[in-house]
């Protein structure tokens, strides 16, 4: 039950929230923006919406920016984990709250936001590696395409894959680079591993489903059925992943929800 409280000749604000996004890089970002848009319209809350485009800088500018525009509350999908304190130090001098979501930062001091709103990314590349133990018997040999270096999901997944693998010696590691979560990054690394390291290739774990999408696209120019000859195992679970799925060219794809607008407003609200 929701009540208003109306007094007289007081004219209830919008409150004003400054989004700054990591960028545009694949279909899971496009949903998690879509999301924060459309439940900021729905709810009456200005949203100022910055997008980084895959530039740690772009994103410090947009905080000083909201900070200068004093809005009631800043949120945060940091592009990496390390490089945060000195412009958060500057919004918490401000008093405005800030609100991580999608991606954690590593800083000594806590203080500096009020919480974070996002997956269990380790938790993520520990069931891959399960699934792809059970699927495999425990042998394969793995090309990693990982995600942007210093991300919280790349550092993640991958440490949550290896960590697992330890318990599969038949499972190796042969190759991992970063393919940056785009789609083009995935295929140009993919068409790289195959040069070098040919049908030696059993398996691809891609730490989301555009690079997989895009690694799809290098097998089968390469003339081998993904899905098939090479296992390949993601996350995210976009829609065409799904699909791909359906269609035997990807084999697993672990869920990664991005749908957070309607959480981080309940909590901006709060706050
Ligand atoms: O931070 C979440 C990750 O970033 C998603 O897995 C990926 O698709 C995105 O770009």
């Amino acid at each position: 039950l929701a009540l208003t409280f109306l007094v007289p000749g007081v004219v209830a604000k919008p409150i004003k929230v400054g989004f700054a996004q990591t960028g545009a890089e694949s279909a899971w970002r496009t949903a998690n923006t879509q999301s924060m848009k459309s439940e900021a319209e729905k709810r009456g809350i200005e949203l100022k919406f910055a997008d980084g485009q895959g530039k740690q800088e772009n994103q410090i500018r947009a905080i000083r920016s909201f900070i200068a525009q004093r809005v009631d509350a800043i949120v945060l999908a940091p592009i990496v984990e390390t490089g945060w304190d000195p412009v958060l130090r500057e919004a918490k001098r401000a008093g405005i709250p800030v609100v991580l979501t999608d991606r954690t930062i590593q800083t000594a001091d806590e203080s500096l936001y009020a919480c974070f709103i996002g997956s269990d990314f380790y938790e993520e590349g520990r069931m891959a590696a399960d699934w792809l133990a059970k699927k495999t018997g425990g042998k394969g040999s793995i090309v990693e395409l990982q995600g942007t270096p210093g991300s919280a999901p790349a550092n993640e997944r991958r440490r949550a894959f290896a960590d697992a693998l330890t318990k599969h010696p038949g499972l190796k590691i042969i190759d991992s680079q970063s393919g940056d979560f785009r789609r083009s990054g995935g295929k140009e690394v993919m068409e790289a591993f195959l040069k070098k390291h040919g049908r030696a290739i059993t398996v691809v774990y891609a730490h989301n489903d555009d690079m997989a999408l895009g690694a799809v696209q290098a097998i089968q120019e390469a003339g081998r059925k993904p899905g098939t000859d090479i296992i390949i195992v993601s996350i995210d679970a976009i829609k065409e992943a799904i699909q791909a799925v359906v269609d035997g060219k990807i084999n697993c794809t672990v869920e990664c929800n991005p749908l957070f607008g309607p959480k981080v407003y309940d909590t901006v609200t709060k706050l």
